[in-house]
């Protein structure tokens, strides 16, 4: 399946499917390239440095493998790589293929936008999550001691690639925080994905796909994010707020899943939400084994008085009128009041 991101200036296509990873090798004679400069992380490495040394024997390989996990997506690590691909003969026209989760594409898409003021780069994502949200859209980026993401740049890939088989290793953890974002895509923006996935009859590939398309819907229509784009924060206000308020030790998927809950919740409260999408999310977050941390309301509170979106005592949230209907509507704190609780009705 191949899926034509019609970006301006920077069109570039997503393939979908199981050994696609052979393609990368094709895109790399067609832009001309002797040299395959590869990022990646420890546990990516380790598993697949055979397979990508035998697919890219006739090139001169350069790897740089930085350590696995979310503390990579630094300033000094992005120095790092940055002075490892110079020292590693990297040139202008030369392309950074990115091999890994969120944080290596994050991580690899702002060193490829910065290098030599910007030079190409191929995603090759590995985990469900990446498959799904982070490889699409070219929003690129690292974190600071003041929070994630805060330094970044919009830098369109030259191409994705989605090998299926990458998904064979990848641990459950991680699964269910591809799960989570795939299940947003279906509340913002894909009823037939919604009733798969409620009935568990659906293909991993068709799955993935629905999930790009919803993504892609929103890039295509707003790629700088200053409106629609913003609908995919759907359950990411609180889901955020979460995950800062554990130190992170709670993963992105799971605080989405509550995140989710909480902004349905809102927009019943708010008479916006149909009433049966609390059933509907509940149902989904168990029966993919998401969800139900319980998370303490006066935190998240407090958080979000502290979120990017929080504008002069309103809060900026995605909620939902029903399934594909997202809209951003302002919130007051006492909007929040009672939508915490974990009754299902
Ligand atoms: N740019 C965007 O639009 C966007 C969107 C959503 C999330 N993100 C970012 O994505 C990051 C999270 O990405 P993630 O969830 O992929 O995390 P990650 O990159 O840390 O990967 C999670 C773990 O899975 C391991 N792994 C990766 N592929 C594997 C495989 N095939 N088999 C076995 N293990 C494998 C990694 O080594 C890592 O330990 C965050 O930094 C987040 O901010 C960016």
């Amino acid at each position: 399946m191949i899926i034509h991101m019609p970006i301006e200036q920077h069109p570039y296509d997503i393939q979908i499917g199981f050994d696609t990873l052979s393609l990368l090798k094709d895109v790399l004679i067609k832009h001309q390239q002797k040299k395959a400069f590869i990022l990646t992380d420890e546990t990516v490495h380790e598993l697949y440095k055979d397979k990508v040394d035998k697919l890219l024997d006739e090139f001169d390989i350069h790897y740089v493998v930085v350590k696995a996990g979310e503390t990579s997506k630094s300033i000094e690590i992005f120095e790092l790589v940055s002075n490892t691909l110079i020292e590693q003969g990297i040139k202008r026209d030369n392309i950074l293929i990115t091999l890994g989760g969120g944080v290596i594409g994050d991580l690899g898409g702002f060193v490829a936008s910065t290098l030599y003021r910007g030079i190409a780069y191929i995603q090759i994502p590995t985990t469900l999550l990446a498959m799904v949200d982070s490889s699409i859209g070219g929003k690129t980026g690292i974190n600071t001691a003041l929070g994630k993401n805060l330094i970044g740049a919009f830098h369109h890939p030259l191409a994705v690639i989605i090998d299926l088989n990458f998904l064979n290793t990848l641990p459950n953890h991680e699964y269910k925080n591809g799960m989570a974002e795939i299940i947003k895509a279906g509340f913002i923006g894909d009823q037939a994905l919604l009733e798969k996935l409620e009935a568990q009859d659906i293909q991993t590939e068709d799955m993935i796909t629905r999930a790009i398309l919803v993504k892609k819907t929103v890039v295509i229509k707003d790629p700088y994010d200053h409106h629609e784009r913003m609908f995919l924060n759907f359950g990411h206000t609180f889901g955020h707020a979460f995950e800062n308020k554990t130190n992170y030790t709670v993963s992105h998927g799971f605080a989405v899943a509550e995140g989710m809950i909480i902004a349905i919740r809102i927009g019943i409260k708010l008479g916006l939400t149909e009433r049966t999408l609390l059933k509907r999310i509940h149902n989904l977050l168990e029966r993919y084994d998401l969800g139900l941390l319980k998370p303490n309301p006066n935190h998240l509170i407090e958080q979000t008085d502290q979120d990017k979106k929080n504008l002069k005592g309103t809060l900026n949230m995605v909620l939902l009128e029903g399934v594909g209907q997202p809209k951003i509507v302002a919130i007051t704190k006492e909007d929040l009041y009672g939508c915490f609780n974990r009754k299902t009705t």
